[in-house]
């Protein structure tokens, strides 16, 4: 691998959280009577809290305060911990912890590059976290995907360039940010099909088969 680093996003690379995201989310959109279904859901992914409530928001006809929307991305939030608090290491592959092995046996540093707020509690939940050298979530940065913030400052605590990293996403919005940011890309699941994406992985073991 010519990759000094790699940075992964967490949510639907590293652990599977779509499911518990659109239960919560739908909870809240059922509560306030605003349609919201599979496919919206599939458009906040690698989109942060407070930019998926605006998502949500498109379906309803009721103008809300910042203060109002604070307490439902609040409200949202509490019912998704409560089901992050059921998540355990059997919710990581173990494709995924044997190829992170290998890559930490080349001597590749590996680093976590996630929108989430959460990344801790599932990172704790799933006992994950003695892989990574370096984590930069949404507790880090001012600026969602696609803004290349998070990529990049996890590439800094790795102590690495851009150029020497490679970033594996599952969104569209990961693959531009990680483009933005002069990193190059691998897409995952949804973003496999990603034409920008410099890699297209069918499965997470493929990230040992890149050169
Ligand atoms: C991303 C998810 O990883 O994290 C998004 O793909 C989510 O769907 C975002 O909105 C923010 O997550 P959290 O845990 O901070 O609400
Ligand atoms: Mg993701």
């Amino acid at each position: 691998m010519k990759f000094k680093g790699v940075i992964f996003d967490l949510d639907g690379v590293i652990c599977f959280t779509d499911k518990y995201h659109y239960k919560a989310w739908k909870t809240l959109a059922d509560r306030l009577g605003i349609y919201f279904d599979e496919q919206i859901n599939d458009r906040l992914r690698g989109v942060s809290r407070m930019a998926s409530l605006e998502i949500i928001l498109e379906k309803s006809e009721k103008h809300y305060s910042e203060e109002e929307k604070l307490r439902f991305a609040e409200e949202k939030n509490l019912i998704y911990r409560q089901l992050l608090a059921e998540m355990s290491p059997a919710d990581i592959s173990n494709e995924v912890r044997e190829t992170l092995t290998r890559l930490r046996g080349m001597g590749v540093k590996l680093a976590i590059g996630s929108s989430s707020k959460n990344t801790p509690l599932i990172l704790n939940k799933t006992q994950t976290a003695e892989y990574f050298d370096a984590v930069s979530d949404g507790n880090n940065i001012t600026r969602s995907k696609p803004d290349p913030e998070v990529f990049l400052k996890a590439a800094e605590f790795l102590g690495l360039t851009s150029a020497e990293c490679l970033v594996i996403e599952d969104a569209y919005s990961g693959i531009d940010a990680g483009v933005a940011g002069g990193f190059s890309t691998a897409g995952i699941g949804p973003a496999s099909k990603y034409e920008k994406a410099n890699y297209h992985l069918k499965s997470f073991a493929d990230i040992l088969s890149i050169e």
